[in-house]
């Protein structure tokens, strides 16, 4: 038991944790309010993990450049790109707790708060750019940017990040063969983790900043994502084998904290909304352009683009997706499946 002046001692400390939580929770939102009402110099932070050479960061540009016309320079977009910020899901973390404004993400990290992102992971679901451009911009794309909002993130607009392949230090993937015994890198989701285990590699998770000492370590063999990010992140210069079997499109995604969303008015929402889909627009044609040219400058440093059969890899990866189909995404599956 405690002494009645110990117990006294208690209570004064944790009214005075309770005082200053309080406080500072008063003071963080008394910040977040002036910042983003205060018509001038609003500011709106954020982060992602790509380099500044990447497509998606000089879409990101284009955007803070439309919002700062369009509001007449009274809303600045700021971006920090390379992780500065954090990894993807932990910049979508800070999202919803409102301590970071805006992040751009791939969706694969995405399916661990909302499961239904999943669907985007599913790998051969496409059959090309025009039907995966068809969901973005269509009725499931938009059903799902709103869905964020159940969990604080509100979904701006996809990005293009074309066809994820796997790229090897060793060896080259001409066939699923080929990954046996493999330690490949992937993104943290769970889809990816299925996906590479049904075709008979050994999937590991590690975020995207991490990889490049991930592979010069020997921690992983290889990895797998889309040319310019095998580019910009100069993961060329370590793995000597690109192979386009083109297992995956997994689009990236503009989201913004819905706490913070809410908070901005309806005209700065509308700023914002529009200067994230001309960013998308923008960048749609950038990315063919920037894909060949990834590719050649590869090869020019010494890395054999490989052009395998995609259809063994297909087949390996049927059952995997047969079971997908009894889950809830099931339902998105038959869907996109269904589109013209
Ligand atoms: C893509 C995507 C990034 C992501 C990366 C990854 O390049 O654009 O947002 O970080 O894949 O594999 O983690």
């Amino acid at each position: 038991m405690l002494g009645k002046s110990k117990s006294y001692l208690l209570a004064g400390f944790l009214l005075g944790v309770l005082l200053s939580t309080g406080v500072f929770a008063l003071c963080v939102r008394h910040v977040n309010s002036e910042r983003q009402n205060n018509g001038t110099g609003m500011i709106l932070k954020l982060g992602h993990s790509l380099d500044q050479q990447h497509p998606v960061h000089l879409a990101l540009e284009h955007m803070a450049q439309r919002l700062q016309e369009k509001s007449a320079g009274s809303v600045e977009l700021q971006i920090f790109p390379n992780g500065q910020l954090g990894s993807e899901t932990e910049c979508i973390e800070q999202l919803q707790r409102g301590a970071l404004d805006m992040t751009k993400t791939s969706t694969a990290p995405l399916e661990g708060f909302l499961p239904e992102f999943a669907i985007f992971g599913v790998p051969y679901l496409f059959r090309d750019d025009a039907h995966a451009w068809q969901v973005y911009t269509g009725e499931i794309g938009n059903e799902l940017l709103l869905k964020g909002s159940e969990v604080g993130l509100r979904g701006l607009c996809y990005l293009d990040a074309g066809a994820r392949s796997f790229y090897t230090v060793k060896k080259p993937i001409l066939t699923p063969n080929d990954l046996k015994g493999l330690k490949i890198r992937v993104q943290e989701s769970q889809t990816a983790m299925e996906m590479v285990e049904a075709l008979g590699g050994s999937p590991t998770p590690m975020s995207f900043g991490e990889l490049y000492t991930g592979l010069q370590q020997g921690m992983v063999d290889g990895a797998e994502n889309n040319p310019p990010s095998f580019y910009s992140n100069r993961h060329f210069e370590v793995c000597k084998h690109l192979s386009l079997d083109e297992h995956a499109r997994v689009p990236d995604i503009l989201l913004i904290s819905e706490p913070v969303w809410k908070n901005l008015s309806p005209q700065v929402q509308q700023w914002v909304k529009e200067s994230a889909d001309e960013a998308a627009e923008f960048q749609r044609k950038l990315w063919q352009e920037k894909t060949a040219e990834v590719l050649q400058a590869v090869e020019q440093q010494g890395v054999t683009v490989h052009h395998p059969d995609k259809l063994p890899f297909a087949q390996r990866v049927k059952p995997m997706v047969d079971k997908l189909q009894e889950t809830p995404i099931g339902s998105l599956i038959k869907r996109i499946q269904e589109l013209p």
